[in-house]
């Protein structure tokens, strides 16, 4: 997608071709600024640090680290050691996990030269398969915002309400949610974004009303409360959320709030969507609630917040009392009775084993 003008991708390697540089999405929206990774441990702290964020992303961070690392040592005993420190950064998104094991398992049978070569290719393969995945996914999330849009009549605008930041910055290219709003707007549908702030680390207004602003969607940002009242009063025609880990019975698990969401969004009869590569499906695990290792992170995310203050610079304030604690865990699971479909790259299916089944029928046993 573009930066005023110019194309960008997520994560892609300098002119050196091995050092990977990734988009520091910590300083957005306020500074645009790129942060070079040189080794296996500069990846983890990226992942660890949201530097890079969004399940597909780490996933393809996750690989380039292993990359990485056979650079400076392609012995076993280092793959090893790399994987384990890449795969405890984040534990809720399965592509992370998905990657490097995909990753080890080409290393693991080479011999050691020909390691750091089929690592940099793999991790290369795995970020082109992202971007046209995703591009797929937002085609057909297109038709399905299409479909709607043509039900009611073609009205002036129709109204999407997504959670965190499932666009382009969230995976290598295109997104999921907002590569279906991509699509749509690309297509002349005129689609219209409630993006939900997404506290505590605001992804959705400073990532995804970024992403959206610098390619011309309308939108508007929202507290992570509004969605509910503005559902009740007909001002949202479906929600799109991204997932963080999909169960193979189709639970979704997603930044914290999208149950609330998704239990509103149900409550008006509110169609739901959750648009999700490959890589996310979980097949091991088929009880969300019961069995997705949900994230907690530091206390501070929620007791400070950063902005800019009026003078131009970049501060980060305290909103709580000194002695407040706080409880931040990450995401939650969204049961699949109130999904109303799983928008993939292969098509939309039922959130349902035999939804996800009639997709993936290699995995249906
Ligand atoms: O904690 P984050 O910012 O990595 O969480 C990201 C999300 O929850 C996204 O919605 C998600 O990864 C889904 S789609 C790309």
């Amino acid at each position: 997608m573009k930066v005023d003008g110019t194309p960008y991708r997520s994560i892609w390697l300098a002119e050196d071709g091995h050092t990977v540089r990734i988009i520091d999405q910590t300083k957005l929206p306020h500074n645009f600024e790129t942060v070079d990774l040189f080794t296996a441990k500069d990846a983890a702290v990226a992942i660890r640090d949201m530097l890079v964020r969004g399940a597909p992303l780490i996933g393809a961070t996750g690989a380039y680290g292993l990359a990485l690392a056979m650079r400076t040592d392609p012995s076993t005993d280092n793959l090893e050691l790399a994987f384990k420190t890449l795969f405890d950064t984040r534990p809720t998104a399965s592509n992370l996990a998905w990657a490097l094991n995909d990753v080890r398992q080409v290393l693991e049978p080479l011999p050691e030269s020909e390691r750091e070569a089929a690592a940099y290719k793999r991790a290369g393969e795995i970020c082109e398969d992202d971007v046209a995945t995703c591009r797929a996914i937002g085609e057909h999330g297109a038709d399905v915002i299409r479909n709607l849009w043509e039900e009611k009549g073609r009205p002036d605008r129709i109204n999407v309400l997504t959670h965190c930041n499932a666009g382009w910055l969230a995976t290598v290219d295109w997104g999921t949610a907002l590569s279906a709003i991509y699509v749509a707007h690309e297509n002349g549908i005129p689609v219209h974004v409630w993006a939900d702030e997404t506290r505590p680390r605001n992804q959705g207004a400073s990532l995804t009303a970024w992403e959206l602003g610098k390619h011309g969607v309308p939108h508007t940002v929202i507290v992570d409360n509004a969605g509910g009242h503005l559902m009740q009063h007909g001002e949202v025609d479906l929600c799109i959320v991204g997932t963080d880990r999909t169960t193979a019975a189709g639970d979704v698990c997603n930044k914290i709030g999208t149950y609330l969401k998704a239990l509103a969004a149900h409550d008006n009869s509110v169609p739901f969507y959750v648009a999700l590569p490959h890589s996310t499906i979980d097949w091991d695990i088929h009880d969300g609630i019961r069995d997705v290792p949900i994230e907690t992170r530091a206390a501070t995310e929620i007791t400070h917040i950063s902005g800019k203050a009026e003078n131009g610079e970049v501060v980060t304030v305290q909103v709580t009392p000194d002695e407040t604690e706080a409880l931040n865990v990450a995401f939650d699971v969204t049961p699949a009775r109130y999904v109303t479909g799983l928008v993939t790259e292969r098509g939309v299916c039922d959130a349902s084993a035999e939804g996800l089944c009639s997709l993936y029928p290699e995995r249906a046993a």
